[in-house]
């Protein structure tokens, strides 16, 4: 069920409303399993289990805004069966949110008359899932947290997700399971523990990239390699080689939303998280950086053409909420830069998205080049790492190619005449 038909009329057709690898695939294969509403008398009565997964963007002073789960909630309580239903956060909700939707159900029961004959209980079901491997991380995740208040509630997501837990289903073709992966953890706590795991976990995600940023700071002034720094620490088992790659910073949807929800949540309590608060301000510093490098390369940025390589916050979603290549045209653009920019599928959501940022959209990572006095490369998109770097070269009017992922390979790109610039070092 979703309030937005159009959505809701794309899906019927069998099309997936945004971009995520073998979505459209799963969507077929379990056709006969779905069917989809704009209505919540249809979506709601005979549900024994109810997933609310509705967005909750960053509101005002950095603390979620709940009015879509405030509205999903009514909208549950109204048409609730008669049965015992399970209502579970799939939504990213701040701490305490769990007894908010109860509340919010039981006074909408309550308001339709239905009193004492409806029974039901809340749990939070955290989503760890990354888009780009959204159905990867699904069906083969490294745990699953449940958070209720009762055992007989948790006992009906265990039994939702024990082919999963065990690892019984047959897995698609399209992503086999890894002979390595065994029974996945599952995890049984209370509400608020659950919520907060999610937050502490991506904040933590978060922290350790806004780390690695902040030693490739001063990996540059000493003259250190930064992605050995990486390699080198992250082999220590302790410490693990994902999440600490360098670069423009992180962006999308959770780790910025997150990392405020939780400062925010912990201000309530009068309690200041300096630890989180540092990992958003390097971050922030980081697509500053980005200006700083092409200022100390091209000294004036003022009528410079400026190209960019991605737009997406990363590789395989068209997702631009908070994506890095945005903050970086802004901050351009108010200097009185021209940015093109080319990325494989945001352009669309761009073009819908943006129309604010006048950013000049081009078909190729070649027209980005075409007269250009330096490349970003923000999102490392396989297909950025093997370009025809003579022919880009040749066309720009200054080849400059500020590395902003440490991805591509400098002696290649020295060998086809570009000054290769890394973000640090
Ligand atoms: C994240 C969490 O990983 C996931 O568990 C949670 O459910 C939702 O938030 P997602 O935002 O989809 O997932 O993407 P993720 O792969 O975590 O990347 C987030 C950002 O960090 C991206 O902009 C990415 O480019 C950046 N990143 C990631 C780095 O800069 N360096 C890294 O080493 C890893």
């Amino acid at each position: 069920m979703d309030a937005d038909a159009n959505k809701i009329a794309a899906l019927r057709r069998g099309e997936v409303p945004f971009f995520e690898p073998h979505l459209e695939d799963l969507l077929a294969d379990a056709r006969d399993n779905l069917s989809f509403t704009t209505d919540y008398s249809q979506a709601i009565p005979e549900a024994q289990v109810i997933f609310i997964a509705v967005g909750t963007p960053t509101g005002v002073g950095g603390a979620p805004d709940l009015r879509y789960l405030e509205a999903a909630a009514h909208g549950v309580g109204e048409h609730l069966g008669p049965h015992f239903t399970v209502i579970v956060n799939k939504s990213t909700v701040p701490i305490g949110s769990g007894n908010w939707v109860g509340t919010l159900v039981r006074e909408r029961i309550q308001r339709n008359g239905a009193g004492g004959a409806k029974c039901f209980a809340v749990a939070s079901n955290p989503e760890f899932l990354r888009e780009g491997s959204a159905i990867h991380d699904s069906l083969y995740p490294d745990r699953v947290v449940i958070g209720a208040g009762e055992p007989k509630t948790a006992e009906v997501l265990y039994t939702l997700y024990r082919p999963l837990l065990d690892q019984t289903f047959t897995p698609p073709r399209y992503l086999p399971r890894s002979d390595r992966l065994g029974a996945v953890p599952f995890i049984s706590t209370d509400l608020s523990s659950a919520e907060l795991i999610k937050y502490a976990a991506n904040a933590f995600l978060a922290l350790k990239i806004s780390y690695i940023n902040e030693i490739g700071q001063l990996a540059e002034r000493v003259g250190a390699d930064i992605s050995q720094v990486a390699r080198g620490i992250g082999l220590d088992a302790r410490i693990g080689t994902q999440f600490l790659h360098a670069g423009v910073g992180w962006g999308g949807s959770c780790f910025g939303k997150d990392t405020a929800a939780l400062i925010a949540t912990a201000s309530e309590y009068k309690l200041e998280m300096p630890i989180v608060a540092a990992a958003r301000q390097v971050n922030h510093r980081q697509r500053e950086r980005v200006i700083e490098k092409l200022q100390e390369e091209l000294k004036i940025l003022k009528g410079r053409t400026i190209g960019l390589l991605g737009l997406a916050f990363k590789p395989q979603t068209d997702d631009l909420r908070e994506a890095p290549a945005l903050e970086i045209a802004q901050r351009l653009l108010e200097r009185g830069a021209r940015v093109r920019a080319h990325d494989p599928v945001a352009m669309e959501r761009f073009r819908r998205e943006r129309p604010d940022l006048d950013v000049t959209l081009c078909e190729t990572a070649e027209g980005v080049a075409r007269d250009a006095d330096a490349l970003v490369l923000v999102t490392e998109w396989p297909q950025y790492r093997e370009l025809d770097w003579e022919a880009l070269a040749a066309g720009m009017r200054s080849p400059i190619m500020l590395d902003g992922r440490y991805v591509l390979d400098r002696v290649r790109l020295a060998r086809a005449g570009f000054r290769y610039v890394a973000l640090a070092g």
